[in-house]
């Protein structure tokens, strides 16, 4: 058990600037662990050159080390040093960094195997948020990051959250306060003929990206499950993920058909609620309400899934439900998540 220390630094209270991350950054040179707020969750830095620091991060997530790290750099132009980068990669890089992008390249030799679970590719991400570029900025290397939940929970959003998984695990915590997006940046693999794949869906859209780039292709499991026999081609999505405790399941249905199924539920159990549906789900017998926005403005969707998936955990119920939302544009990235956290238990209406 270590003796985490918890800073404060909520940004838009003082301009933050990388000498006031000094302590924290030496930290994370010495071998240390940091957590540290960004644009989309918060996550659990170590230093990304460092073989051993890989493995205190994985010890501290309790997560299988098969599943690699996105490494986390402060210019987007610092990705040269790292990987083999392509003239895709800065025009992807021109247009979305700093911000919630992460692209797959071909790792150069300083990566360790540790980081990149033996994998000849590294993930690179420049994120945004003036607490994250300060400290690699400060830090001097890159710095390996994972979001900071327990192996298989739902990514933390608030400092909150963060406490109630790693304190005690990791040496210090910033408090940025909450993310302003609450999901995990996309993820995209740039393939040796200049196209890409969409590997995790998140606020940067499949409509953004082909912008850039038309030759986009989205893998298969990030709308479904699985088909037996296919190759997983980002190694975090085969396994359950950001799960509540209680039995978590969609709802495929109108809010009519969701009020008549609910109706028929006994004991007590909670709904998360989009705006527009508030009227059909109220007063139903032993249903508890979660207002997680309007579908019509799916950015709050975004950033309350995962903070209300943890609260409804505290609230003791014995089943949750959602319907589910429609998977275009950012409705993309929450349907994805959403089937992951039900462990792909959709019920028909
Ligand atoms: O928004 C984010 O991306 C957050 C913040 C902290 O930056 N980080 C994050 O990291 O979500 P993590 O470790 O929870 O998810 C990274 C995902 C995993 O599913 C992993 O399998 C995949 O990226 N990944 C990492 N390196 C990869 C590689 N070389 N090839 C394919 N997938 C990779
Ligand atoms: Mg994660």
């Amino acid at each position: 058990m270590k003796n985490t220390e918890i800073l404060e630094f909520i940004p838009g209270q003082k301009e933050i600037e990388p000498e006031m991350l000094a302590h924290p950054a030496e930290v994370i040179r010495a071998g240390g662990l940091v957590i540290f707020p960004t644009e989309t969750v918060y996550g659990l830095g170590g230093n990304a050159l460092d073989p051993e620091a890989a493995g205190k991060i994985y010890a501290a997530k309790g997560r299988p080390s098969d599943n690699p790290l996105i490494i986390h750099i402060a210019f987007f132009e610092e990705a040269e040093r790292y990987t083999y980068t392509t003239p895709l990669y800065y025009r992807l890089a021109e247009t979305f960094m700093p911000g919630p992008l992460t692209v797959i390249l071909p790792a150069r030799p300083c990566i360790p195997g540790t980081v990149t679970a033996g994998l000849p590719t590294v993930a690179v991400r420049c994120p945004s948020h003036p607490v994250a570029h300060a400290l690699i900025a400060a830090a001097g290397v890159p710095i390996a990051a994972p979001s900071a939940n327990l192996s298989g929970s739902p990514s933390p959003t608030c400092c909150a959250h963060v406490i109630d998984d790693m304190r005690g695990r990791v040496d210090i915590i910033l408090n940025g306060g909450d993310c302003d997006i609450g999901l995990e940046s996309t993820i995209v693999k740039i393939e040796e003929d200049e196209s890409l794949t969409l590997l995790r869906p998140g606020a940067i859209t499949p409509a953004d990206l082909s912008a850039v780039c038309p030759r986009l292709t989205v893998a298969p499991a990030v709308l479904g499950t699985l088909a037996p026999g296919e190759r997983v081609l980002s190694p975090g999505m085969k396994y359950k993920h950001y799960a509540p405790a209680v039995p978590f399941s969609l709802l495929d249905g109108d809010a009519s058909q969701c009020a008549a199924y609910l109706s028929a539920q006994t004991g007590e159990f909670g709904v998360l609620c989009y705006d527009e549906d508030a009227g059909a789900l109220s007063g139903i017998p032993g249903c508890h309400l979660f207002p997680i926005g309007a579908k019509s403005h799916p950015e709050t969707l975004a950033h309350r899934l995962f903070y209300l998936l943890r609260e409804a955990d505290k609230a003791g119920l014995s089943a949750l439900y959602a319907p589910l939302p429609n998977p275009d544009g950012l409705g993309l990235a929450l349907y994805n998540r959403m089937i992951r956290a039900a462990a792909h238990h959709i019920i028909k209406l």
